[in-house]
């Protein structure tokens, strides 16, 4: 790789153990929030899980997504569920009940040491966009389905956020902070996807995006780092000077029920030709 993979979860192992802590347990509240949900519906109709199928969740974090198609598929299938972090892995395993066809696996999505062809499907949820070198990553997920099968990519598009309810000049400025704190982050991977897929010689590709809707700060705050002051200044996703009157005007609006935040995700989807 010509540039290190970018943000906290580019190398949650270096992480220290409270922000890491802070983050699994982030990751395992997504299950809940009503608008991942959504997202992971359309996902879920885009990877089209069945009994018996052979399924990989590359970059798989807390294995939510992962233990449920381990359910999908029965004994009679597998789910290997993929990550770079030796960490979250065994965090995940810890938290995966006994007898689930599901296989923690440790690996990089760029450089995946599994089979060519060996998938029925594959998926992998809000990754992409801290590698350096996403479209290698689309290669390998490629590579790992059989000819046939589906690949299935989500991806945030942070440039979409927007939040109403806090003076405007502070969301703005913001808005600003935070793209150029993460310049170097795929900030755009949502829309993006259909096109790497594409490039990579999938066919029938789709690409749906997924308006997320909030309207309190704490369900807002599961997807979106900077509406949740329980994210601590060193994991250097908030600007320090903005932190403090950002999250008094974020906790008002939420008083006031005049706070909205959105954020589209993508779902992207193709097949192996
Ligand atoms: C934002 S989390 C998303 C986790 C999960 N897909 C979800 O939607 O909840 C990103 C995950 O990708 C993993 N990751 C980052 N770089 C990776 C790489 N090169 N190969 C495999 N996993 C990687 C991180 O360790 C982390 O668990």
């Amino acid at each position: 790789m010509t540039t290190p993979d970018t943000g906290a979860f580019g190398d949650v192992d270096a992480l220290p153990a409270g922000v890491f802590d802070m983050l699994f347990s982030v990751l395992r509240a997504m299950a809940d929030n009503t608008e991942i949900l959504r997202v992971r519906a359309a996902a879920w109709e885009a990877l089209r899980p069945e009994p018996g199928q052979r399924l990989l969740d590359a970059g798989a974090g807390a294995g939510e997504v992962a233990r449920d198609l381990a359910v999908a598929v029965g004994t009679t299938g597998e789910v290997v569920a993929l990550d770079s972090s030796a960490r979250t892995l065994a965090a995940a395993r810890e938290i995966t009940p006994p007898g689930l066809p599901i296989r923690f696996v440790r690996g990089d999505i760029t450089a995946l040491d599994l089979a060519p062809d060996s998938f029925d499907g594959v998926r992998s949820e809000r990754v992409l966009q801290h590698l350096a070198d996403p479209d290698q990553a689309v290669r390998e997920l490629a590579r790992v389905t059989r000819p046939g099968g589906r690949v299935c990519l989500v991806d945030t598009d942070w440039e979409s956020a927007a939040t109403d309810g806090v003076p405007a000049d502070l969301a703005t400025a913001m808005r600003d902070r935070l793209l150029s704190l993460a310049a170097d982050h795929h900030n755009d991977m949502g829309r993006t996807l259909r096109r790497r897929l594409v490039r990579a010689g999938l066919t029938d590709v789709t690409a749906t995006p997924v308006t997320c809707v909030f309207t309190d700060p704490a369900s807002a705050g599961v997807v979106m780092p900077f509406f949740n002051p329980a994210v601590p200044p060193e994991a250097g996703m908030i600007p320090d000077d903005l932190r403090e009157r950002w999250f008094a005007e974020v906790a008002a609006a939420g008083e006031r029920d005049e706070f909205l935040a959105t954020l589209t995700i993508w779902v992207a989807a193709g097949v192996r030709g």
